[in-house]
């Protein structure tokens, strides 16, 4: 039997749950013996690796967060801390390891790699969708679908009490959340960091349309602007003429049941991971683009930022306002 073990690390998304649920029942099907490392790094330094059964997978699929937990760990970026994690793997006879999480994750491995010769494949997992090579990070379904919720209920009291409200996404330095968000909630503004802006250009317009009776505004926010949500409010109260409140929508954007896509995402990326580590694949991400699945190097998926579709961006133009 071949020992393979599971970590998440960063932030933690809803999917994280299937995909561990998968994790242990694809890899007893395939012969091999599933570990958790619970904590991320931290419980790979730390010798928190526990061989896993499908006791306790048993009905985590529906619920977000990661049952093994995660963490951002600074030890694991110290050598004397990898050494200590690497010889904890071997005294269980781990050579496979897949990741769950960010590209500072994989960075973090790709050094560990290089260092042990521990085998490792990432799955993306972020709900800032922010990482290189890959379209779609596991949790950005579920996150989205949050956020929908959120701001379809938020819309329901600015309409009734004649009010501007600025909605803050997250996302860190990247604006997917918020602009995939305002295209599909039809927002009046919508601010992310990839793309400059002037409120000055949005005031004739939204004047005009508070004239013409326009009774609130919605503005979705990313949380990496340059600007503090309260900014943007003050300027839709003394600029607009509008009654405004800030609504930061926080960690509710990263739990939560996972969504059916989370699900099925969870259940392929763990597939690709596994097959990939046991056909010898020694370090790599597991990404998903419209050609379907592939694995990309740590280099190409770590060594540049995420651009956002430039189509969906172009959508943010003053140009009609
Ligand atoms: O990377 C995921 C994320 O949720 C970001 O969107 C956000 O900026 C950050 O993590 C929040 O981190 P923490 O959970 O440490 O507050």
């Amino acid at each position: 039997m071949k020992n393979i073990a599971i970590l998440c690390s960063g932030g933690d998304v809803s999917g994280m749950n299937p995909a561990l649920k998968h994790f242990v029942e694809y890899s007893l099907q395939k012969d091999l013996t599933p570990y958790f490392v619970y904590d991320g790094f931290e419980g790979l330094i730390d010798n928190n690796i526990k061989e896993a059964s499908y006791c306790d997978v048993a009905g985590i699929i529906t619920r977000g967060g990661t049952k093994i937990g995660s963490s951002r760990s600074d030890r694991f970026m110290q050598e004397k801390y990898r050494k200590i994690a690497k010889q904890n793997l071997d005294n269980l006879n781990i050579n496979m390891l897949i990741v769950l999480g960010g590209d500072g994750s994989f960075r973090g491995m790709d050094v560990f790699y290089k260092e042990s010769g521990i085998k490792f494949c990432g799955i993306p997992s972020t709900i800032d969708n922010d990482i290189n090579g890959t379209d779609y990070c596991l949790g950005v379904d579920t996150a989205l679908n949050i956020i929908k919720t959120s701001i379809d209920a938020i819309r329901d009291t600015a309409s009734s009490f004649k009010r501007a409200f600025v909605i803050e996404t997250m996302g860190r330095d990247c604006g997917y959340l918020a602009l995939i968000s305002h295209l599909t909630s039809g927002s009046e503004l919508c601010l992310i960091p990839e793309k400059e802006y002037n409120l000055k250009d949005y005031e004739d317009d939204f004047k005009t349309q508070m004239k013409n009776g326009r009774r609130y505004f919605i503005a979705i926010v990313s949380e990496g602007i340059k600007q503090d949500s309260q900014e943007i409010a003050e300027w839709f109260e003394k600029t607009i003429g509008i009654e405004s409140r800030v609504s930061i929508l926080g960690h509710i954007q990263r739990g939560g049941n996972p969504s059916i896509y989370d699900r099925l995402m969870a259940y392929k990326f763990v597939t690709h991971a596994v097959d990939g580590l046991v056909k010898d694949r020694d370090e790599s991400v597991i990404c998903y683009t419209k050609s379907g699945f592939e694995f990309k190097s740590i280099i190409e998926v770590t060594n540049k930022t995420k651009e956002l579709d430039p189509e969906l961006i172009s959508s943010l133009t003053t140009d009609n306002v």
